[in-house]
């Protein structure tokens, strides 16, 4: 090491991604407004870090975005080109690749499936209100008592229930039949949960279905449709509610068009 390397003061190097290093300085003065406004201790700090560790052993680093709700804000910058059409959302932890590929008319479950059983169709179609041929509609939902099937033992060919890829026809129509998903609690028995009751706040988020719309040449949309009547929408655990995504069935189906950009 020759003496000018051992000078060289750190605030003289180049930072591989300015923007980072913008964003981390930021994150960092924050950091110490928020130590000194709240006099935060040694003690409280260590158990922050290690809360941390333990979240990502968890595998529970997405949910803590999702319930301090920032996964949303994260979604809507990213996605800025599809809010004024169909909104975009965030896809959650329950999504799956490979679900069954159905033709529409489709059904997710059989006529003996306890719930409200409704129909879900609609067209696909793109910013110009032309048609989107065969585009494929990803769904995913819990079943009527608010279990995905993943919660239920899967996830295997055999065992994956209320989630399928239905490809809507030529003029961009599809049909799914289904029950209406349930409000659920997102999982409690970690650090999350044990941080959530800290904080007073509950877990809960409003009955949804989740979509994931594909088609050739564009970038998949994924969103989620949230019933009218649900009580926890205006206090869903995520923050991810959007007008224009609310539903509701009448005379047993719900009508909804999704757009994308072009
Ligand atoms: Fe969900």
């Amino acid at each position: 090491m020759t003496t000018s390397d051992t000078q060289a003061k750190p605030s003289s190097l180049v930072p591989e991604s300015p923007r980072l290093a913008e964003i981390v300085e930021e994150v960092r003065r924050f950091g110490v407004d928020l130590i000194e406004r709240h006099r935060i201790t040694t003690d409280e700090w260590m158990q922050a870090l290690l809360f941390l560790c333990e979240l990502g052993g968890r595998n529970e680093m997405v949910a803590l975005s999702d319930v301090l709700r920032l996964s949303v804000p994260v979604d809507r910058v990213t996605n800025a080109d599809q809010e004024e059409l169909t909104p975009s959302n965030v896809e959650g932890p329950f999504w799956l690749p490979d679900a069954p590929l159905l033709e529409t008319p489709a059904s997710l479950c059989g006529a003996d499936e306890p719930g409200e059983h409704v129909v879900l169709r609609g067209r696909v179609l793109s910013a110009d209100a032309a048609p989107v041929p065969h585009a494929i509609v990803d769904i995913w939902q819990t079943n009527s008592e608010g279990k995905y099937d993943l919660e239920l033992g899967g996830p295997t060919a055999v065992e994956m229930a209320f989630r399928a890829r239905v490809r809507a026809d030529s003029d961009g129509r599809y049909e799914i039949g289904t029950v209406l998903p349930k409000a659920y609690s997102i999982p409690t028995d970690g650090p999350l949960g044990i941080l959530l009751r800290k904080i007073g706040r509950h877990p809960y988020r409003p009955a949804h279905f989740h979509i994931r719309i594909e088609a050739e040449g564009r970038d998949p949309l994924t969103t989620m449709l949230y019933l009218r009547d649900d009580p926890w929408l205006d206090v869903d655990v995520i923050d991810s509610i959007k007008d224009s995504l609310l539903v509701e069935p009448r005379d047993g189906a719900i009508e909804f068009d999704f757009v994308l950009a072009a």
